[in-house]
């Protein structure tokens, strides 16, 4: 990721260079199109959580994507500073969600929703890194696997991932520790993926640990907030519903469009 300037305008940019694999053609390799496409879609009408890209401009073995520049990602900022307060994880979340909820209108599914691609100035959050969202329903098979709800867990296909992941960062953001940990995902003391059942299992159980701690460092609201949006698919919040909870609703927004 590059820092730019527009000298037109003298904005300052982000540029992030987008390799094309050598062999295969595009027809055969759509997905070397993808990240492009999908901000294009994006970029009409935008929305402000959502980075929006400006100009693509070919190389010999690829093309730059100059988008919006974003503040420093979450990932980092945990980093160094301890968890964040409750109101400031609603003014996040709600943020969060609202681009979250824009991108769903769009029938796109970011698919990779973690505090590293999420870029946050103090004022404004904005979701970045397209690479692995997809319109919704088409299979993906890279995942991240701790932010993966269980559905996905099992190959099979979502339409509310984004929701499930949102919630993992909401836990990071308020205890500064992962929902569920990568290791927890293999039987103890091997590399031998645990079976579905002992996942889903194990997932529910780290889901209600982590809603008695949310309730205890943020409140009741957070709490339920967060239980909402880690149910089965299909009762999972979907984003207008989260965004219409009170532990949301009773923050003030900072700079969404809903
Ligand atoms: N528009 C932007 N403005 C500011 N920083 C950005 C922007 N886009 C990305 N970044 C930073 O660069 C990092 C890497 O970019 P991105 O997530 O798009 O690529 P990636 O394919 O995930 O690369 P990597 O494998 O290095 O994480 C992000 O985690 C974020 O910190
Ligand atoms: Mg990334």
């Amino acid at each position: 990721m590059w820092e730019v300037q527009d000298i037109l305008t003298g904005r300052h940019l982000a540029a992030k260079s987008v390799i094309a694999p050598s062999e295969p053609s595009h027809e055969k390799c759509p997905e070397v199109l993808q990240e492009q496409n999908i901000m294009q879609a994006l970029r009409n009408p935008g929305h402000p959580n959502v980075i929006s890209l400006h100009y693509v401009y070919p190389t010999d073995d690829g093309h730059y994507l100059v988008m919006d520049l974003g503040g420093p990602s979450l990932r980092s900022i945990l980093q160094t500073e301890k968890p964040f307060s409750a109101p400031e994880v609603a003014r996040l979340m709600r943020q969060l969600i609202s681009g979250i909820a824009y991108m769903q209108r769009l029938s796109i599914q970011h698919y990779d929703i973690t505090p590293d691609n999420l870029l946050w100035d103090g004022e404004c959050l904005k979701i970045c890194d397209f690479g692995r969202a997809t319109v919704q329903r088409i299979r993906q098979e890279e995942v991240l696997f701790e932010y993966m709800p269980p559905e996905t867990l099992s190959g099979g296909c979502s339409h509310n991932v984004d929701i499930w992941s949102a919630a993992c960062v909401m836990v990071e953001l308020l205890l500064g520790k992962k929902l569920v940990p990568r290791q927890q995902l293999n039987r103890s003391n091997s590399h031998t993926p645990l079976s579905r059942n002992d996942r889903n299992r194990m997932m529910l159980k780290q889901v209600k640990t982590a809603f008695r701690h949310i309730e205890h460092c943020a409140g009741t609201e957070a709490a339920q907030l967060f239980r909402n949006m880690t149910r089965p698919l299909k009762s999972r919040a979907t984003p207008e519903a989260a965004l219409a909870h009170p532990f949301l609703t009773a923050t003030s927004p900072g700079p969404v469009a809903d």
